[in-house]
């Protein structure tokens, strides 16, 4: 079965020709992203497949219906980016890629938690300079410390347990308790106890009209002072007018995003030759205690090839006509 992918980078073309072998579906790979100017690169594919920041509304779906198009496939766990509803009613089959590898995006979490602990890209820039000092590069003992994990799914148990691996105490929200994590004595609480106490707080929840801003002026006037908060979920869980003013007062101690809330203007691209046009995004970059990766948590071989292969399995049972059990309903 035809399928054309928008907004095809080199890895994924390596990942679906590999995933592909035995597949043997025809695929396109189309670099630009999924807009309604760019829809008809489709040309007569029944399924298409794309990434977070492909945005799909109302009259994009309806253009993709009139041209055909019954399966879009997300290469990607959240689907934040698609009106399912609006799908749903078209009759437009909309799949997913739930769990990939939770520990990619559990590890990286990880990294950029001790990276900002430890000041680890400001040290490395001082030794490449032949800047053996060590002056401002102290950290915390995370040892000790607690942490918040907002949203206890597949990835945020994994970190939650890692970080209890590594001795601090370990609060959760979620109104879902997941039993890996009371098996492990993590501590479910209220948001204001989670806000209240935790040294470090990471998101690990979905964007959906409820979470919108989940971290705003208000949640983080309850924090610790000097908190660390994390957020390798969605841009949209925190609002970035806020984190801003929380990092100038230094009540927001370190910021580490692998997402931001406009990263569709950014992220996935090459603009080292261009001015940033995002006022926000180049104030974030000015702070010493802010670090930011572009929406690389997924990124590992592991996650890239059993994305694909999940893939082009929904597409072999969509073509078959059998049950979609990556399908996302609402
Ligand atoms: P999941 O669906 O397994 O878990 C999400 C959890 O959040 C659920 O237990 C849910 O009950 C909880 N939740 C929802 N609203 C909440 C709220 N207001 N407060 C507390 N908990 C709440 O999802 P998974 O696989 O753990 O992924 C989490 C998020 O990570 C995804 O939604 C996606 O946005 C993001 N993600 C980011 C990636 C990256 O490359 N940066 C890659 C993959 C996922």
């Amino acid at each position: 079965m035809k399928l054309a992918l928008f907004n095809a980078k080199r890895y994924d073309i390596e990942s679906f020709n590999q995933a592909n072998v035995s597949a043997a579906h025809e695929l396109i790979f189309i670099e630009q992203p999924l807009q309604l100017k760019t829809a008809r690169l489709a040309s007569d594919a029944i399924a298409i497949c794309i990434f977070v920041n492909d945005v799909v509304d109302s009259p994009l779906l309806e253009q993709l219906f009139k041209q055909g198009v019954r399966l879009i496939c997300l290469r990607c766990a959240g689907y934040n980016n698609v009106d399912i509803a609006a799908a749903q009613a078209l009759g437009i089959h909309v799949v997913h890629v739930p769990a990939y590898s939770p520990y990619a995006v559990a590890e990286h979490t990880l990294g950029l938690m001790l990276a900002l602990n430890r000041h680890i890209p400001e040290a490395n820039s001082r030794v490449h300079n032949g800047n053996f000092t060590i002056n401002g590069l102290k950290g915390f003992d995370m040892h000790g410390k607690t942490a918040g994990i907002i949203g206890t799914g597949r990835i945020g148990a994994l970190v939650a347990c890692s970080l209890q691996a590594l001795g601090m105490r370990v609060l959760a929200v979620d109104p879902i308790q997941n039993s890996a994590c009371c098996n492990q004595s993590i501590e479910y609480v209220d948001m204001d106890t989670l806000l209240s106490l935790s040294d470090v707080i990471s998101l690990h929840c979905p964007y959906t009209a409820e979470n919108c801003h989940l971290i705003n002026a208000e949640a983080i006037s309850k924090m610790k002072k000097g908190v660390m908060i994390i957020n390798t979920s969605r841009g949209g869980l925190l609002d970035t007018q806020a984190a801003i003013d929380g990092l100038r007062s230094g009540q927001i101690g370190y910021l580490g995003l692998d997402v931001y809330e406009r990263e569709q203007n950014l992220f996935f691209q090459d603009l080292s030759d261009k001015e940033i046009d995002d006022a926000d995004f180049k104030m974030l970059l000015s702070f010493p205690n802010v670090l930011i990766t572009p929406h690389q948590a997924f990124f590992t071989a592991e996650a890239i090839n059993n994305i694909a292969s999940a893939t082009l399995f929904s597409l072999s049972c969509f073509e078959k006509n059998e049950p979609l059990s990556n399908a996302i309903l609402k």
